[in-house]
């Protein structure tokens, strides 16, 4: 296989797309599987390269997975027979330093290497270590092998709270104190709705966590149980996609199910710039072109802001709309890579160097003074792009380079497309099935 796309562009797409079960919850209930006593059942998994991964991972420490069903599985724990990640495969996602959660509580000793994922920043887990060590854990780190080993000699307990939110940070602090001594206080937790999925699962199986706002309360519990299958929240980043493929070419893509609240801020600006947005019931949303578009002015901010994860597909978007967008990234460092890409195919996208009055405040990420940070862009529109060969940077860039390479007619290769098969369940299908012209290498 060329792990490449052949897309014929120019077409509009048309139609309703069946969102997956979104990748940043199901990959975190996989693991919060391991914590319970005997099997647990997860619908609408979505069957993605990241979770297949996964998969391959758990079953090597010995617990068992099943597909039971296209987009079901079963999870059991029980068998863990080891407490070391192994380096390959722990390296590859982000997410493997949860297993930290379900090792500590079975092994009290556990080793893992510092975890992999997308190429946008340092990404360091620094926060989410110190946390680990605030609960009563004692983390070391070894520069040589590139492994975290971490002892849990007693059950968690105490508070901590985020010096920045942290989504994933804070889905380790909720697995943590599970089965903690007393009560656990995580202050400052994200907002994030794939965390309220995942306290929704626990709480199912017999947790006692609950949020208010930033605050969250975990009461220690000495066991969990699952009653009845958890089905995972459909994908909020896979529903944006779909929303500006529908508009940027011209068409009209439904997407659901989905509840519409966790897209507000997205929808409001989709109406500030002139898209066409129609809610269908509770949990479906119509989007379409209805005229030329305006451009916008955004900074990226973690729930319930305008997510970063939107920003890549949005600014293919605003390459077609009239005047100079601003897009201004505060939570990761180094997430335009793509815009190489886009101007490869005639995009009019500019660095802004305008500083920030606080930047330490300001950034999300941990900001060093000594380094130069490519935080800001300018996209000047409309532009008209043409057919190009481009290169996958990572998972949401690859989304974006599919979208320009559908909305210029011509054909176009987009390379590298397993990153984005990482995060994307069925895409050439679903692409396909709304009239876009587009096939796997
Ligand atoms: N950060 C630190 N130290 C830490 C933890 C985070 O410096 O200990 C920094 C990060 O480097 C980043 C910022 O804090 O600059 C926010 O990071 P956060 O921990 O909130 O992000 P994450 O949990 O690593 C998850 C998703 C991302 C999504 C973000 C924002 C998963 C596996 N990943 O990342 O998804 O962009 O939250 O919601 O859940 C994607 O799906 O393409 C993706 C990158």
């Amino acid at each position: 296989m060329e792990d490449a796309y052949r897309i014929q562009g120019g077409k509009k797409l048309i139609g309703e797309v069946t969102l997956s079960g979104a990748k940043n919850a199901a990959l975190k209930m996989v693991i919060g599987a391991l914590m319970f006593e005997g099997k647990v059942t997860l619908k609408n998994i979505p069957r993605i390269r990241d979770f297949d991964e996964l998969l391959n991972l758990l079953t090597e420490l010995g617990a068992t997975a099943e597909f039971i069903e296209e987009n079901t599985v079963v999870i059991e724990g029980s068998g863990l027979k080891s407490n070391t990640v192994d380096l390959l495969h722990g390296s590859k996602i982000r997410s493997t330093f949860l297993l930290f959660a379900p090792l500590l509580k079975r092994f009290s000793e556990a080793h893992i290497p510092n975890p992999g994922g997308c190429r946008i920043g340092a990404r360091p887990i620094d926060r989410i270590m110190s946390g680990l060590k605030e609960l009563g854990g004692i983390v070391e780190y070894d520069h040589e092998t590139g492994y975290y080993h971490a002892k849990l000699p007693q059950k968690t307990h105490g508070s901590y709270t985020f010096e920045k939110p942290s989504h994933t940070g804070t889905e380790f602090m909720i697995m943590l104190s599970l089965f903690a001594e007393g009560t656990v206080h995580i202050y400052n937790a994200a907002l994030e709705p794939e965390i309220d999925d995942l306290i929704s699962f626990f709480n199912e199986g017999g947790a006692h966590i609950c949020r208010e706002g930033t605050s969250i309360v975990v009461e220690g519990v000495t066991s969990l149980i699952q009653k009845k299958p958890y089905t995972i929240v459909s994908d909020r980043n896979e529903a944006v996609t779909f929303a500006v493929l529908g508009i940027i070419t011209k068409g009209d893509i439904s997407v659901g199910p989905i509840d519409p609240h966790l897209l507000d801020v997205f929808i409001s600006t989709v109406k500030q710039c002139g898209g066409g947005v129609e809610i269908i019931g509770t949990n479906k949303i119509r989007f379409y072109y209805k005229g030329p578009l305006s451009a916008t002015h955004i900074e990226t901010e973690p729930h319930p802001g305008f997510m970063t994860d939107w920003q890549q597909n949005w600014v293919v978007l605003m390459t077609q709309a009239q005047g100079v967008s601003t897009l201004h990234e505060r939570v990761f460092e180094n997430r335009f890579e793509f815009v190489s890409e886009l101007q490869k195919l005639g995009a009019k996208i500019e660095f802004d160097s305008t500083q920030v009055v606080n930047p330490k405040d300001y950034y999300h990420f941990s900001y060093n003074a000594e380094k130069t940070y490519n935080q800001a862009i300018k996209i000047f529109g409309p532009q008209q792009l043409h057919s190009g060969v481009l290169t996958v940077t990572d998972l949401r860039a690859g989304a974006t380079l599919a979208i320009a390479a559908l909305l210029v007619p011509g054909e176009s290769i987009v390379k590298g497309v397993s990153i984005l098969e990482r995060g994307y369940e069925r895409f050439v299908e679903k692409v396909t099935k709304l009239g876009g012209e587009i096939k796997r290498l």
